[in-house]
C-alpha cells in the first residue's frame, strides 16, 4: 500500500499538506509539521509589501461548530524578508509552496519573479484579496481578471501554479476553467467562506474588522461538494487539491472520493500538538485502505462518481 500522490509533475509522499496561514507564519513550525508526517506545506500568503493585516480580534473560535471566524488580513513581512526565511525552510528539504496574494496581475508577477529561482515546488496564487477594479470586489469572483492574471504569471514561471478558489462565488467551475484557461497546474478548493459573529451583549460584530472567513469543520461540506463538481468538469485533466474542515482521516478520505488527488489541511491543526493530529490522520487512511482493499490514493480518487 502506498501513500504516495501526484500533482501534476510532482510527487507527494502523503496526500496531507499544511493550508496557507493557519500555523504557516514560522518557518520552524513548518519544518516540525512536515516533519511530523505531513506530505508538503504551503506558506502564509505574501505580497510585494510588508502589512500589518486587520485590526484584533482577528480570530474567534466557534467552538460548538468545531470552526474559526478570522480576519487576519494579509499580514507579511513583504517579499525581502520573507525570501529570506524561506531559504532556510528549504535548506531543510521540506517540499514547500509559496502562496502569493497580490492586487493585480504586475503585483502577482513581482513577488514570483522575486522567489521563482529558489527550490519550491509550486505557487499558490490566492485571489481572496480585492482588485483594484472600480467595484474593488475579491478577484477570485471574477472570471476575466483570474484568467488575465493566471496567464501573466505563466508567462514569468515554468514552476507549477496552482490556483486557489474562493467558494464565494455562483459557480466554481466557471471561475477555474478560467483559470484552467490561464494556463494553472492545479485548482485548490476551498478558500473561507464570507461570515460574520456578533456579541449579542455589545450589540457589535466581534471581529475588529467586522467581517471574517469561516473555517473548520462547517466549511467540509461546501468545500467536498466544490471538489466534487470540479472534478465532474474536469476528471483527470487537472489536479484538485481539497481544502475546508479536514479534523478526521475520515474527512481526507470524503474529498478524495470527490475528486481530490491530496488535501490541505488548517485550523484542525491549531491545536496545542498538531503532531500527534497529523500521525492519527495518516493511521487512519491507512486502515481505510486496508479494509477497502485500495493500495494507491490515487485508486480512491474521483470513486464517488459513479
Ligand atoms: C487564521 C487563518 C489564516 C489564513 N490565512 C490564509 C492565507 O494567508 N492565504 C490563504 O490562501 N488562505 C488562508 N487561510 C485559509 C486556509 O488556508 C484554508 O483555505 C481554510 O481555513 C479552510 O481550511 P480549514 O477548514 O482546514 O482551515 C487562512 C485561514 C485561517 C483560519
Amino acid at each position: 500500500m502506498s501513500l504516495t500522490t501526484k500533482i501534476g509533475s510532482l510527487t507527494l509522499r502523503n496526500p496531507m499538506i499544511l493550508a496557507s496561514g493557519v500555523l504557516g507564519t514560522s518557518y520552524s513550525t513548518l519544518r516540525r509539521l512536515y516533519e511530523a508526517g505531513l506530505g508538503a506545506v504551503v506558506t502564509k500568503s505574501i505580497g510585494v509589501h510588508p502589512t500589518s493585516g486587520n485590526a484584533n480580534p482577528s480570530i474567534f473560535a466557534l467552538n460548538d461548530i468545531r470552526s474559526v471566524i478570522s480576519s487576519v488580513g494579509f499580514a507579511n513581512p513583504g517579499i525581502q524578508v520573507f525570501r529570506e526565511d524561506l531559504e532556510i525552510l528549504l535548506e531543510s528539504s521540506v517540499p514547500t509552496i509559496v502562496s502569493i496574494y497580490g492586487k493585480n496581475k504586475e503585483e502577482f508577477s513581482k513577488v514570483v519573479n522575486g522567489l521563482k529561482d529558489l527550490s519550491i515546488k509550486a505557487f499558490e496564487l490566492n485571489f481572496s484579496y480585492s482588485s483594484t477594479r472600480k467595484d474593488g470586489a475579491q478577484i477570485g469572483t471574477d472570471s476575466d481578471l483570474v484568467y488575465e492574471i493566471v496567464k501573466e504569471v505563466r508567462a514569468n514561471t515554468t514552476l507549477p501554479l496552482w490556483v486557489k478558489l474562493s467558494p464565494n462565488v455562483n459557480e466554481i467551475t466557471e471561475i477555474a476553467s478560467a483559470a484552467v484557461k490561464g494556463g494553472c497546474d492545479a485548482l485548490v478548493a476551498v478558500n473561507t467562506l464570507k461570515a460574520m459573529v456578533i456579541d449579542i451583549q455589545a450589540k457589535i460584530p466581534i471581529l475588529g474588522n467586522k467581517r471574517g472567513g469561516l473555517s473548520g469543520a462547517a466549511l467540509k461540506p461546501i468545500g467536498v461538494r466544490a471538489v466534487y463538481d470540479l472534478y465532474e468538469q474536469f476528471e483527470k485533466e487537472i489536479p484538485i487539491i481539497g481544502v475546508g474542515g479536514i479534523y478526521r482521516g475520515e474527512d481526507i478520505i470524503e474529498y478524495l472520493l470527490a475528486g481530490a488527488t491530496s488535501v490541505e489541511i488548517g485550523t484542525s491543526l491549531g491545536v496545542a500538538y498538531p503532531e500527534n493530529m497529523i500521525k492519527f490522520f495518516q493511521m487512519k487512511v491507512k486502515k481505510y485502505m486496508e479494509q477497502n482493499e485500495f493500495v494507491s490514493i490515487d485508486e480512491i480518487t474521483g470513486g464517488a462518481h459513479k
